[in-house]
């Protein structure tokens, strides 16, 4: 980067707002993906109009830049493919305004989902979205993903919180779209194409969220499965009743067995749980969960263990949260990695698409552990690979291949929840064939000069397996990219 663009960002955000220090670049160059590269200088504003000044600077100077928030994302959406601005929104960590007689809040983009949602219990009311990554993921990487949980079920995504945005357009312009109200018909909803645009259609530096009533109660069973297609039923059982739980969460056998080694909390170890919880009013609580565990008995279930007390349920929550890290102690050799990772399927296909999904890993050699928030059909199927093993990096691109081919055929989407970036896109581009080309029209409008993320969603070509952040399996397909 040239020493004059390096000065006048000096000069926007003060000598202790950037850093070009080897170390930091290194590290700003991974987020939660098998992705790397190094970006050429890392900025941290604390103010919109900094933020509008860089953004103007890049633009000028045609250098790319990427938004970042806790660098939680698992497909590569904070990795700077091509260099440039790494923009550290974590700075920006308020909450400007807490209108609970409007139902509404508005936070700047660095502040962290348990953050907010601390000071929203303190009043009774949750943003109940409740992703994995709650304790450290921001509000602003939520809306550029349109990231969820364990409770999209019964409370929906961020995009069903977002009243409004402040966003720096590509060319710096600062503009504001939706309301602070509640409904809105008033044009275009500018702030629901922000929301998922994954950093590519501007940054997004204020969000105004509504939010909503904290249940007064809940509880939670563990039902225990010989089989994983019949947990799998018993998900669309529950649903058809009709009755809607506010989490499902599927764990197979390999998952159950990650967490059982990890930590001490005794999950039963069979093929597959389903670990249900109900929320709402204590009397409607009793009586939904007896007929969820009538159902999962009906359904296959051998045992079912509900309980409705806040620290054992906390505990089972805080088991299933740790299947990620759990899993990359499988086995010695193994890390878990984010491969055709969080694929949703209409519901009641959630058997086919889990028995597949076994089927798949067993025919190209890989282990897979299977298990998500099943209740609104998202799945999660986290490879473990050996990472300095081309061979098994190959094995697991093919395993990811069929699986989303799967998940096409039965009518799914290829991410649910994480978004494209990197790692989802091939497959995000064959889902949207037929729309890639009005994203594009899109993208040119508003980045003529392609400087926001550049070479994620359609513009990304190749194969996922490359930009690795295992150097040892460093190739001609990443370009070198770990040597730069
Ligand atoms: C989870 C993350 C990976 O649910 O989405 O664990
Ligand atoms: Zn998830």
């Amino acid at each position: 980067m040239k020493q004059e663009i390096v000065e006048e960002i000096k000069g926007i955000v003060g000598k202790d707002g950037y850093s070009t220090d080897i170390a930091d670049l290194y590290v700003y160059g991974f987020d939660a993906s098998i992705h790397h590269k190094t970006p050429d200088i890392v900025v941290r504003p604390t103010t919109t109009e900094q933020v509008s000044a860089i953004v103007t600077l890049a633009n000028r100077t045609l250098t790319p830049i990427v938004p970042r928030g806790a660098g939680t994302a698992m497909c590569g959406h904070a990795v700077p493919l091509k260099g440039g601005i790494v923009l550290d929104l974590t700075a920006m960590n308020k909450i400007t305004e807490m209108r609970v007689e409007d139902l509404y809040c508005v936070a700047e983009p660095g502040v962290i989902y348990d953050q907010l949602n601390g000071e929203l219990s303190k009043r009774g009311f949750w943003f109940p979205t409740t992703p994995g990554s709650a304790e450290a993921c921001t509000i602003g990487g939520m809306v550029a993903t349109n990231a969820s949980g364990m409770r999209a079920i019964k409370y929906g995504a961020t995009r069903d919180y977002v009243l409004g945005l402040e966003v720096v357009l590509p060319t710096g312009e600062i503009i504001h779209t939706g309301t602070r109200t509640l409904k809105n018909s008033s044009g275009y909803q500018l702030d629901r194409l922000m929301v998922g645009s994954e950093g590519t259609l501007g940054v997004i530096t204020s969000v105004t969220l509504r939010f909503a009533v904290k249940p007064e109660a809940s509880a939670m069973t563990i039902a225990a499965f010989n089989s994983l297609v019949d947990a799998g039923r018993c998900v669309s059982n529950i649903i058809a009743k009709p009755l809607l739980p506010s989490a499902i969460e599927l764990m197979d056998s390999v998952t159950i067995k990650a967490v059982n080694k990890c930590m001490n909390v005794g999950l039963p170890d069979c093929e597959a749980i389903c670990m249900i919880e109900v929320d709402g009013h204590p009397a409607a609580v009793e009586d939904e969960m007896k007929i969820v565990e009538e159902i999962a008995r009906k359904s296959g279930a051998f045992s079912t263990e509900a309980s409705a007390d806040k620290k054992k349920i906390n505990e089972w929550t805080q088991a299933r949260k740790a299947i990620l890290p759990s899993l990359s102690r499988y086995g010695e050799n193994y890390v878990s990695v984010a491969l055709a990772d969080d694929m949703s399927v209409p519901i009641s296909k959630i058997p086919e698409a889990v028995g597949a999904f076994q089927r798949i890993a067993e025919e190209n050699g890989v282990i897979v552990g299977t298990y998500g928030h099943a209740a609104d059909g998202n799945l999660h199927t986290k490879m473990l690979v050996e990472p300095h093993s081309e061979e098994s990096w190959k094995a697991g691109e093919r395993a990811v291949g069929q699986i989303y081919d799967k998940v096409l055929e039965l009518g799914g989407t290829v991410t649910g929840e994480h978004g494209v970036a990197i790692t989802k896109a091939p497959y995000m581009q064959k889902e949207r064939a037929d729309s890639l080309d009005a994203m594009k029209a899109i993208k040119k409008a508003l980045d003529p000069n392609g400087i926001m993320n550049p070479g994620k969603i359609f513009d990304w070509e190749g194969s996922i397996i490359s930009h690795l952040r295992y150097p040892a399996f460093c190739d001609d397909r990443c370009g070198g990219c770990q040597k730069s």
